[in-house]
Formats: structure tokens, C-alpha cells, sequence
């Protein structure tokens, strides 16, 4: 009996190392990494019910919690909406309609995969239909880039982003069109089907009916609006894919001294209950955003959306991002700042959020990732900087040269947690961080976080699913826009495909990061 017991504790020590993986305690609250659980894909040259390449949609995902169920063979199914940012832009922006897929997923967990016996793909997507977004008159939105001045009026809205273009905006002639330009980066999926999408161009949050019709949009403090020349200046400098063939930049100054960097705005969308949380990418250009080395202190909004059609801004606070050494950078040029691509609210005002390097993965001149995590951080401590003293055009919370925080603000407590590139993990599943330039390596940008209970209920147990998708920035040399009519090979010559992992891990005890279920 005693000899058993004993063989029964060893035995047990031993499986639960092996089920971890690196835990972190963020303000006396745990949080285990207990394993890689999966690996699936969507082809770099899928193609949506318009015809279009199905490219981007890491940017972020929303999971439906009352679709996600356990079967009794040990699979699950589920839905994932996934969003696409603003298509097909590496040699310059189009016409492309923003918009968000649905698919159906199943997903059968590998426990017993090894790196010596790795599992096949166990992550599947079916492809079910796509919802486009347009402005509150029904006007399509764009993927192009904002005007570097002007804006567009509708009732009861603040002033729009405005791209005007000529043509088909795909560079073909025609009359002159003025549309909502997003470039889109966070979804929040409510119970009444419409949708919270989060912007790179305003930056901007916007609410869509079900339909994918505007009915809402959330300006914020001026801080984050991009001022050049005095005005405001919503062009993020990326020039389109037709004029910009040696044409350099679009806008005068190419960067805007105040507000959000170009290409830096709201990355981050989560919601808990009846708040609304937004997160800029990383540190306004008025307090050390136009630095990789400086741009560390990135701003959180809150809002109140217990009544959708009317936010109320509701608190302000400072989250500090990560550093990092590049190893291919010179000393002085370290270290840097990991920007964030998303953020997803746990418990309490605890967060998860992605943070990684940029440069380094599939189609790069790098293979090897440094920095690529999910953590933690938690608002408890942090100052409430709501207000005058901060939210002015020219206000910064640091210094505008070298990124350093002001006396008086306590920022968010940042703790370390989920490492996507461990290979002793991404091996069990045929796929790796560094080395060969092939179709398993992973992808540079992870840019999205879902979470489901591994019990397929209510995750009693606190076992959780933690999902991330990448932005292969849809690059395929098999690529349709436009319904189809526009071809392109991205220059690079790559195929990448849209990636996804799952990580298996251990919330706090009782956090519950959604509400129960009907
Ligand atoms: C968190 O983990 C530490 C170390 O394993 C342990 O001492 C502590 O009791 C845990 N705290 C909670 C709240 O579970
Ligand atoms: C479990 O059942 C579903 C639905 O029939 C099926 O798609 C899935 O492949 C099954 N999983 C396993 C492990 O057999
Ligand atoms: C800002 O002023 C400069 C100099 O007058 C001008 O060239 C540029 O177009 C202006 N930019 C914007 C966005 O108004
Ligand atoms: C605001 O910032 C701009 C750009 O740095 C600067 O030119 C301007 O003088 C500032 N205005 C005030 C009132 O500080
Ligand atoms: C575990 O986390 C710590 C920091 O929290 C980090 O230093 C270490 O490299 C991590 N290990 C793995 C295997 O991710």
C-alpha cells in the first residue's frame, strides 16, 4: 500500500511536469501553460463567397461561446468569426471592402503528441460565409488609406476618416468616390450579432449591426488623433498599390507629431460585462511612438457600454510593454519594444495581451522569433489618467524624445506567461520558430487571442483553451480582390498560409472570462 501510494505520487509528479510548461503569478494570481494543444490552418489562397483571397484574419477572432461544444468522441466544434485588417497591402493599399469570415471548427486535442511522434494538423476550418462593412448611408468601407485631410459628416456621428479615390480604386478609371476607410484589428461579437470593431486609421471604434451596416463609432480623446499641420490628419502614409510605385509618401509630414503612430492604432479590443476596453499598439507619437526603442508606454481606454448606442468614456491607464533583444540589431539600437496586437479581458482587470517582436517568421529575412507571447497584465494598481491633464492633443504621459514615463503615473503590472516559439512545444505538432523558411515555420505576425473551457461548458475547472490566429498579410502568388477581377502575386514570392495554435493552460481560481451560458 505504502509502495503504491508512492509509485502513485511519482507517477503523478511526473505528468503534471509534464503539463507545464511556465507559470507566472501576476498579483498573487496563477496561471499555468500547460501545453501546446493544436495546429491548423487556412490556405494562403482560400477564397471567400466574393471571390476574394481569404488573407489577414489573425488580425483578430471572436469565438462563439454558445457554439462551442464537446463531443463525445472527444473532438470539438465551434464557430470562429476571424478578421481580416485592410487586404492585400504590401506593395501598396486598394479598394478592398473590409469585412469578417465565419467558420466552423473542429478541433481534436493530441495530449499524447511528442516531438519524436508529432501529431498532423488537428485544427480544421470550414468556411461558411462573410459579412462586408459599410457606412451608416450603405456605403462599402475601403481598405485605402485616409486622406491627409478632410473627413466625413454623418448625424450624430464624430467626424469619419475620408478616402477619396478615382476609379475602381484597383486603378482603373471613373468618378470620384469618397468612402469610411478601416483597417481593421478588433472584434468583439455580441449576443445580438452585431459587432465591436476596433481601427488603425481613426484610430477608431466602430459598432455594426449583424448585417455589417455602421450604427456607432467611438472617437477618442484627442491625444490619439493624428494632428498635421494643426488639423486633424487621418492618413496613416501608405500610399495605394497604383500611385505608389516610386511615388513615396502620401501625406506631408509622412509622420504626424501627436496622436497615433501610422499603422499604431487600436490593436487591442476586449470586453468585460458592460465595459468596453481599447488599446493603442504602442506609445503616441507625443510620448516616444515614432521609436522602436521609446514607444513602451501605450495608452487603455475604458468605456462604459451598458447602453451600445451611447459609450461613456469611462477611465484611462498606461500599459508598459515588453522589451526585447533583437539579436540582429546593433547594441545601441536595444533594447526594443514588443508592440502589442491584441488583448482579451480574464478577470477582475487582469488581461491577456500579444505582445512580439516584427521581422522575423515565414516570408522574412529572419526565421527566428524572439519574442512572441501571450501575457498578462493587471490595472489594479494603475493610475486613472482620464482627463484634461493627459487627454489633450498635445498631452503626453511621456517624453516625447525618449519615451519616459511622468513622475505620478503608475502603469499597468505587466507579468510574463505564454512563449508561442518553445519548439520542444511546436515540434509535438510538426511546426517550428527558426530554421528552415518552410510552410512550418510560423508566420511573423500573431495578432489575435480566443479563449473556450476545455470542459465545453463553463471551464469550472478553470482549463481553458486559449486560440491565436496569424496575419499572413495575404501574401500568395495566387491572390484575387475584387470579386476576383484583380489578380496579384505578392512580390515576395511566398505563399503564406493563414496559421493557428491553441495553447491548453490553467486560469486563477473561478475566473470566469465569459458570462455563463443560456
Ligand atoms: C500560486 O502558486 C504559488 C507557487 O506555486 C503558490 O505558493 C500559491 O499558493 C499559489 N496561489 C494561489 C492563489 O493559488
Ligand atoms: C468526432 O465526431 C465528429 C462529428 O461526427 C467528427 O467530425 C470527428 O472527426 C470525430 N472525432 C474523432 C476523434 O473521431
Ligand atoms: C502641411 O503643410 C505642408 C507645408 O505647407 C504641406 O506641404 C502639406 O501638404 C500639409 N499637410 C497636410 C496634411 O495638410
Ligand atoms: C503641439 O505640438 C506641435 C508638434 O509638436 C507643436 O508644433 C506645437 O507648438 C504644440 N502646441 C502647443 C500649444 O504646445
Ligand atoms: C518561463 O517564463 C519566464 C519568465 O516568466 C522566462 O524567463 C522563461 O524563459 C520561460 N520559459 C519558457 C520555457 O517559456
Amino acid at each position: 500500500m505504502f509502495l503504491l501510494n508512492l509509485v502513485t505520487a511519482a507517477g503523478l509528479a511526473v505528468v503534471a511536469a509534464a503539463q507545464v510548461v511556465n507559470q507566472t503569478s501576476c498579483n498573487g494570481k496563477n496561471y499555468t501553460y500547460q501545453e501546446l494543444a493544436g495546429f491548423g490552418l487556412i490556405p494562403g489562397d482560400a477564397r471567400d463567397e466574393f471571390g476574394d483571397t481569404i488573407g489577414g484574419i489573425g488580425s483578430a477572432i471572436a469565438l462563439d461561446r454558445f457554439q462551442w461544444r464537446k463531443l463525445s468522441n472527444g473532438s470539438y466544434t465551434g464557430v470562429l468569426w476571424a478578421l481580416p485588417d485592410r487586404g492585400w497591402n504590401t506593395e501598396g493599399t486598394l479598394n478592398f471592402q473590409p469585412r469578417v469570415h465565419k467558420f466552423d471548427i473542429l478541433f481534436t486535442p493530441q495530449p499524447s503528441a511528442t516531438v519524436a511522434n508529432p501529431s498532423g494538423n488537428n485544427l480544421f476550418f470550414t468556411y461558411k460565409e462573410t459579412i462586408k462593412f459599410y457606412g451608416p448611408d450603405g456605403t462599402p468601407t475601403t481598405g485605402l488609406d485616409a486622406d491627409g485631410t478632410g473627413h466625413l459628416s454623418y448625424p450624430g456621428y464624430p467626424d469619419l476618416p475620408v478616402a477619396t479615390y478615382q476609379g475602381d480604386g484597383f486603378g482603373n478609371p471613373g468618378p470620384i468616390h469618397k468612402r469610411i476607410p478601416i483597417d481593421s484589428e478588433g472584434i468583439i461579437l455580441n449576443a445580438d450579432g452585431s459587432f465591436w470593431i476596433s481601427d488603425e486609421y481613426g484610430p477608431y471604434v466602430y459598432r455594426f449591426n449583424p448585417a455589417g451596416l455602421m450604427i456607432g463609432a467611438i472617437r477618442p480623446p484627442d491625444a490619439y488623433i493624428p494632428v498635421r499641420n494643426g488639423t486633424e490628419s487621418f492618413s496613416a502614409d501608405s500610399p495605394t498599390f497604383y500611385a505608389s510605385k516610386g511615388a513615396g509618401d502620401d501625406v506631408i509630414p509622412a509622420d504626424n507629431p501627436t496622436g497615433r503612430d501610422n499603422n499604431h492604432g487600436f490593436e487591442g479590443l476586449t470586453v468585460d460585462g458592460n465595459n468596453l476596453y481599447v488599446l493603442l499598439q504602442a506609445a503616441a507619437n507625443q510620448e516616444g511612438g515614432l521609436g522602436k526603442q521609446t514607444e513602451r508606454y501605450a495608452r487603455l481606454l475604458k468605456y462604459d457600454i451598458t447602453i451600445p448606442s451611447a459609450p461613456r468614456y469611462a477611465r484611462e491607464f498606461v500599459v508598459p510593454l515588453p522589451l526585447y533583444n533583437d539579436p540582429t540589431a546593433k547594441a545601441s539600437k536595444n533594447p526594443k519594444v514588443a508592440a502589442q496586437s491584441e488583448i482579451f479581458h480574464v478577470q477582475d482587470g487582469q488581461f491577456f495581451i500579444l505582445s512580439r517582436d516584427s521581422g522575423a517568421g515565414h516570408g522574412q529575412s529572419v526565421s527566428t522569433s524572439v519574442y512572441r507571447h501571450i501575457d498578462v497584465f493587471d490595472i489594479a494598481d494603475a493610475t486613472d489618467i482620464k482627463g484634461s491633464v493627459y487627454d489633450c492633443t498635445n498631452c503626453s504621459i511621456a517624453s516625447e524624445d525618449l519615451g519616459i514615463l511622468k513622475t505620478g503615473i503608475t502603469p499597468a503590472t505587466y507579468c510574463s506567461f505564454i512563449d508561442f516559439n518553445v519548439n520542444s512545444q511546436l515540434n509535438r505538432f510538426g511546426v517550428h520558430n527558426g530554421g528552415a523558411q518552410d510552410s512550418r515555420l510560423l508566420n511573423e505576425k500573431w495578432e489575435s487571442i480566443g479563449i473556450v473551457p476545455v470542459d465545453g461548458l463553463i471551464g469550472d475547472d478553470d482549463e481553458w483553451f486559449v486560440f491565436s490566429l496569424s496575419d499572413d498579410d495575404f501574401i500568395t502568388q495566387n491572390g484575387y480582390l475584387e470579386g476576383g477581377s484583380f489578380t496579384y502575386a505578392d512580390a515576395s514570392g511566398f505563399n503564406l498560409d493563414n496559421q493557428a495554435l491553441v495553447f491548453k493552460i490553467h486560469l486563477p481560481d473561478h475566473s470566469r472570462p465569459f458570462p455563463r451560458g443560456p
